[in-house]
């Protein structure tokens, strides 16, 4: 059920997503302008984002000694080999420890030994334990604390179940967004001087993804039409450890922080096949195991590999791991005592719509946050657990920059509201989405060839042509189609920047280089 029915239609500021870039920025900026109105708005409900099911943790190095924070440094310079923005990341890594001060003061409780020193968990790619975490559930912990937060707020509205339609841009300059709103059935405007983007990833554009249905990149497809600059769509991570459960629409992760406790990844013959792929194994880079799970699976001709913690105690996996534990359980895998059945799942887009050190895009007055945005952090290939971080240091310096202008309350008039009649989900508008995600995992995977490139790039146009049939017979409402549309504008988009991609690094492997 929507949240608050109340509705402005002129917000100083609008922000798109519920995520901890999104609720980072609306504190900040409702703490330190009370003249301003703050909307915020989300898809579903405040809690389904990508945040929410972090479950490994945040990447900070709190220590004060140059070497430590030198290697962070390095780490995430390393797994994104060669792509990243070196000032950007010597700038989001050496701010890291004023942003866990801010969580905490909102809240959040991170784990701590009884005399008060931070458990630090380890994940692939990190020379160092400097993972700060909540146990297994430590985006939720975010979330629950960042909500609380924001409804202490009077200058915040929050409205939930609201579909971004379209951002209103007119010479080169964001005025806000169309919205649906799910339960009227109708399009409003939101005129805004400020506009934040923070509407996460597309994970959903695969069939195997541990991101939720939200994540169909709308906010990289509408940024882009609205003339938003796009890059490294290419970069896909793909987490090597998701629950197999191939019918599920967003498979269950099995934190990568487990291999950091000692768990390691076997095949049928139970060998520790990773051990050819990397001297770090299981610990490697993401894009490292989940290409040495894959190749696995191609070559063996299996549907999935196995993640072994038999070794490891169960009182410790229980304490440690418990939502995890607890999931299993349900579906009767004792981790302790059995393998659990894994293989990996679109996790993480990397690229996505270029902004600056202040989260300002190409647009004027439109900013991005967190998964949507590509800040230049992580290159080809995210570094475990850097994507917390990312979120709540450019959602503060994004709240640095605008806190300090000048609001216009002026709005642009003559905004046409389309016709949109209903956002039913009809059985055509299921199976197209269903086949481009078939399209994407198979051909635009992990390991890609020219070939397939080029055989998913004739797939998606042909489902581009039966869409505007599909249209003009009216077989589906105007939202499924707009949706549609911008699934098939990000998977061209990721398709076409694999082709030009001439050399493999991080997220991008074809085996044709
Ligand atoms: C995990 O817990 O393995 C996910 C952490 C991340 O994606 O950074």
């Amino acid at each position: 059920m929507p949240l608050s029915r109340r509705k402005l239609n002129h917000s100083d500021v609008l922000i798109i997503g519920t995520g901890l870039s999104g609720l980072a920025y609306a504190i900040k900026m409702a703490e330190a302008r009370k003249d301003l109105t703050i909307t915020i708005v989300s898809k579903t409900t405040l809690q389904e984002n990508n945040t929410y099911y972090a479950q490994g943790g945040i990447a900070a190095t709190l220590e004060k000694d140059n070497t430590s924070v030198a290697k962070h440094i390095e780490d995430t310079l390393k797994a994104g080999e060669g792509s990243c923005n070196v000032d950007i990341v010597t700038k989001v890594i050496t701010d890291a420890p004023q942003m866990i001060k801010d969580l905490m003061r909102w809240g959040v409780k991170f784990d701590q030994t009884t005399s008060g020193k931070f458990l630090l968990g380890l994940e692939g790619g990190h020379s160092q334990n400097r993972i700060l975490h909540c146990k297994d559930f430590t985006g939720k912990s975010i979330i629950k604390a960042l909500i609380y937060q924001t409804q202490k707020h009077d200058n915040i509205q929050i409205l939930t179940h609201q579909t971004l339609v379209e951002l209103i841009v007119q010479q080169k300059k964001c005025a806000g967004a169309i919205l649906y709103d799910q339960q009227l059935k109708t399009c409003y405007v939101i005129y805004a001087s400020r506009t934040i983007l923070a509407t996460g990833g597309c994970g959903q554009i695969y069939q195997y993804t541990t991101n939720p249905t939200i994540a169909t990149g709308d906010g990289i497809a509408l940024a882009h039409k609205a003339g938003a600059l796009i890059k490294n769509m290419e970069f896909i991570q793909f987490h090597p450890t998701a629950f197999y459960e191939p019918e599920k629409s967003r498979l269950f992760l099995l934190s990568e922080a487990m291999r950091g406790e000692g768990a390691y990844i076997i095949n049928e013959k139970k060998e520790n096949f990773l051990k050819h792929y990397n001297k770090n194994q299981a610990l490697a880079t993401r894009d490292i195991v989940a290409r040495g799970i894959e190749q696995t699976l191609q070559t063996q001709n299996q549907k999935h590999v196995w993640l072994d913690c038999r070794h490891i105690s169960p009182i410790f996996l229980q304490k440690r791991f418990p939502k995890i534990v607890q999931y299993l359980q349900k579906k009767h895998v004792d981790p302790s005592k059995s393998l659990i059945p894994i293989i990996p799942a679109a996790h993480y887009q990397c690229g996505g719509v270029v902004v600056d050190a202040h989260a300002r895009t190409n647009l004027q007055h439109l900013y991005c946050l967190g998964e949507v945005a590509y800040t230049g952090l992580h290159g080809a290939n995210r570094l475990a657990s850097n994507s917390l971080l990312e979120a709540i240091t450019f959602a503060h310096y994004c709240f640095k920059k605008t806190s300090e202008e000048y609001f216009d309350k002026k709005h642009i008039t003559n905004v046409i509201l389309p016709k949109v009649i209903s956002s039913d989900h009809s059985k055509l508008y299921t199976l197209i989405v269903k086949e481009i995600k078939q399209i994407m995992q198979k051909k635009v995977g992990i390991i890609r060839s020219n070939q397939n490139l080029t055989a998913a790039k004739k797939s998606i146009q042909k489902i581009q042509e039966k869409i505007t049939t599909t249209q003009s017979e009216k077989k589906i409402f105007q939202l499924q189609i707009n949706h549609i549309q911008q699934l098939c504008f990000v998977a061209n988009i990721i398709i076409k920047q694999a082709i030009e991609r001439k050399k493999n690094c991080g997220g991008h492997y074809n085996i044709d280089h």
